[in-house]
């Protein structure tokens, strides 16, 4: 059952009525549901229980101390990709030992934070990256535990701009090329081979990909065997997709039946990154109508949130649900659900069939997830607030931005 549910003809989050959050801390506001949050990652861990296994959440999608803090408490590791997220996973109680850090361009300064942090691996994404590592690792004394990104060359079927496992890509090393930079990388001093990562791609609704890369990379893990090179664990990265209109989600069971079922017997840890299906459908945008205007040839709903908020739509054209906080009777008509911002692609839905007057309150669905993390401070708007429910509690996890905040790192010229 969904955490935000109409009760009494008003929408609420868990038991709390949206339209209390907006009165006690303003619009636009995100909200998140803390037993959805712990429910979706209740999913994999049922799944993998009894196995040896980690769940490490892809930081990226959404990096609240408060959400990250729940899964932490879980027991769930992560998944970073700069020494930012490093910082803010250890600021949130994660432990060093369940973190592996992923990403094309990790510098020698974030290398150098991890290696002192103790982490549990370094997805490396290139040859380069190798030497780099060895070297900082060397500088301090260290050995640092390695995982190759390979890139298994399979159609993840998904928006080219969250695809990530073709050819094209930029993430990864070559399938072809993987033997001989595995081989490299044994005869590197201070590097201990311990894994190896792939991730294809993002917002998947067909497991196929995810069983073809494996078998790539189950083949691969062949040949290190026989070129003496044994591993300690496979990470299959993030991507498994979730419901954000009509499509059908598949269930994390049937995502992962097939898949534990070729690695039994292999003695292989077992990480899985997921991110969105973690946060996505936990959290909701909460926003308020400025503006009702009859444009020549379309009606605009304007509101208070913005393509800075949630960009989503403007840059993938991605579709999220829009729904009013208290559903009026009305008549419906359809209106593009736009923000304040000086852009045509400041939209957050088009040709929406809404009832809806000025003043009313709007949650834009599944927004937990690339949503507040990838939002700006664009037209000098404050970033907006985040509430965490919990049952009937509310908690403020981040306070609306202030104006002068914005600026307060900026200075005028002498
Ligand atoms: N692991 C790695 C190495 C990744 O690059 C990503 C996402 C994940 C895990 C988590 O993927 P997920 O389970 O969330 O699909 N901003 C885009 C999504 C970009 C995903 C980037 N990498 C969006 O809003 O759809």
């Amino acid at each position: 059952m969904s955490a935000f549910s109409l009760k009494n003809g008003q929408l609420h989050a868990e038991s709390v009525p949206l339209a209390e959050i907006a009165a006690r801390f303003g619009t636009p506001c995100y909200i998140y549901s803390r037993a959805a949050l712990e429910d979706s990652l209740d999913e994999f861990l049922h799944e993998l229980a009894g196995i040896d296994s980690l769940v490490c959440y892809a930081m990226k999608a959404n990096s609240n101390l408060a959400v990250l803090s729940v899964f932490a408490r879980r027991g769930a590791g992560f998944d970073i990709v700069s020494g930012g997220e490093l910082k803010r996973a250890l600021a949130a109680g994660a432990d060093p030992k369940k973190i592996v850090f992923s990403g094309v361009g990790k510098t020698a300064a974030e290398m150098s934070l991890a290696l002192s942090t103790g982490i549990l691996c370094f997805n490396v994404e290139s040859a380069p990256e190798l030497e780099r590592l060895n070297d900082v690792a060397a500088s301090l004394g260290r050995r640092a535990p390695i995982s190759l990104r390979v890139n298994p060359n399979v159609d993840a079927k998904t928006h080219p701009y969250i695809s990530t496992g073709l050819k094209e890509n930029k993430f990864g090393v070559a399938y072809e090329d993987a033997l001989a930079i595995y081989r490299h990388a044994a005869s590197l001093p201070h590097l201990e081979i311990i894994g190896i990562d792939c991730h294809i791609g993002s917002q998947l609704l067909d497991p196929a990909p995810f069983d073809e890369a494996l078998d790539k990379l189950l083949l691969l893990i062949d040949q290190l065997a026989a070129n003496g090179i044994a591993l300690h664990h496979i990470d299959l990265g993030g991507g498994l997709g979730i419901r954000y209109q009509d499509e059908e989600a598949p269930s994390v069971k049937s995502y992962l039946q097939p898949l534990l079922h070729k690695l039994k017997q292999r003695g292989l840890k077992i990480l899985l990154e997921p991110g969105r299906r973690l946060v996505g459908n936990a959290g909701v945008l909460l926003t308020r109508v400025e503006y009702l205007k009859q444009g020549e040839a379309k009606n605009f709903a304007i509101v208070d949130a913005a393509m800075n908020d949630l960009a989503r739509p403007a840059l993938y054209d991605a579709w999220h649900d829009i729904v009013p906080v208290a559903p009026r009777q009305s008549a419906v008509s359809h209106w593009d659900v736009v923000g304040p911002i000086c852009e045509s692609g400041d939209f957050l839905g088009r040709q929406r069939a809404l009832a809806i007057a000025a003043g009313d309150l709007l949650a834009i669905l599944s927004a937990g997830a690339y949503g507040m993390a990838m939002s700006s401070n664009y037209n000098s708007r404050p970033r907006a607030a985040e509430v965490m429910v919990d049952g009937s509690q509310i908690h403020l996890v981040r306070r609306r931005e202030s104006v002068e905040e914005l600026y307060s790192s900026e200075s005028l010229l002498p």
